[in-house]
């Protein structure tokens, strides 16, 4: 186990009688993509600001790289970059002098500040456009710039609040490369995001926030496994080894035409081996196997929103992952 570069416990804050996160607890190990996923008002941007020492919490510790964002803000802000949920440049000056006023306020001087904005242009393929006004720039262009000026000082901790929200699939894509590649060098990534899809692509680990609570936190792997729909499809080479299948795994639904059968797993590795072992036993032979799993839309409507008359959830109060492997 590395140490984690971001740690929080029991992390609160309210807004008047509004409590807005109600004991978060984090880790982020170092080098990894950890996703926030959750609704609107879940708390996401109060967590990221909080993180980035823009927001005071109430109550609850959270420290990154071993600095704790209340005592220590400055030990925090040498070692991270947030790129916010809204953007932060000014659509007056071009790319290249957003970089440069940002070098220049990270205190790089004048030669290296220089050196590091071409590279972040090349980067990030804004070289044609550098010294184009930032109102011509499109959506994509403007995410790529509000990314390229958080890297300016080669942050180690990462903060990017919904990077793609509102780009179309090629742009979402890029992002998704430029955020991979950034974790290959060893950078430590949270990010926000509403997309599911997201989440699965890019993230080690996924907390899921409702409410101003974790819900669930896990692999996407251990979180579609969390919710019902996932099953087994198995296709036999004729019907009377469907109808001998069909007899042995009694809580099979088959498909005659296809000469399939529907099993209801959790996709675990142990459940697969259990039916293929039984199945082995009775010698009957499997042509075609697949697995489903739920998708994170599943687990999403699952686990946030819902609630009883009582205003209660009706799962538990957070369902943690780790090390229940099946
Ligand atoms: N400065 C503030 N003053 C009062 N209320 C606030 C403030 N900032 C956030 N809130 C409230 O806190 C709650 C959580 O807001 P937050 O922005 O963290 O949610 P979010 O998960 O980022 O949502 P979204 O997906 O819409 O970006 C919301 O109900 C919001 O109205
Ligand atoms: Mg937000």
């Amino acid at each position: 186990m590395t140490t984690p570069a971001i740690e929080t416990h029991g992390l609160r804050k309210s807004y008047g009688d509004k409590t807005v996160l109600d004991g978060i607890d984090l880790s982020v190990g170092a080098g990894t993509v950890t996703a926030l996923l959750g609704p609107n008002g879940a708390g996401k941007t109060t967590t990221v600001h909080i993180l980035s020492t823009l927001v005071r919490p109430d109550g609850g510790t959270a420290l990154v790289n071993g600095c704790d964002v209340v005592r220590d803000p400055g030990g925090v802000r040498a070692v991270i970059g947030l790129t916010g949920q809204f953007s932060a440049v000014d659509g007056l000056l071009t790319g290249e002098e957003n970089l440069l006023l940002m070098a220049r306020l990270r205190h790089l001087g004048a030669k290296r500040s220089k050196a590091r904005v071409t590279e972040l242009l090349e980067q990030f393929d804004l070289v044609e456009a550098a010294r184009k006004p930032l109102a011509t720039y499109s959506g994509g262009m403007r995410r790529r710039l509000d990314l390229a000026m958080t890297l300016v000082a080669t942050p180690s901790v990462i903060f990017l609040d919904e990077p793609t929200t509102g780009l179309d699939p090629r742009s979402r894509h890029t992002m998704w490369d430029i955020v991979r590649s950034l974790v290959a060098e060893g950078t430590t990534v949270l990010l926000t995001t509403q997309q599911l899809e997201e989440a699965d692509e890019l993230a080690d680990r996924i907390a899921v926030l409702d409410g101003g609570r974790i819900v669930a936190d896990g692999t996407p792997d251990e979180l579609k496994r969390l919710v019902p729909g996932g099953h087994l499809r198995l296709r036999f080479a004729d019907a009377a080894t469907l109808d001998g299948a069909s007899r042995l795994l009694d809580e099979s639904a088959r498909d005659d035409a296809g000469l399939a059968l529907t099993v209801p797993s959790d996709g675990g590795v142990g459940t697969l081996r259990a039916v293929l072992d039984r199945l082995d036993a009775a010698k009957l032979e499997v042509d075609d196997l697949s697995i489903h799993t739920p998708d994170l839309d599943d687990v999403f409507f699952a686990l946030t929103g819902k609630k009883d008359q009582n205003g209660k959830k009706d799962q538990p109060d957070r369902v943690d992952m780790k090390g229940t492997e099946p």
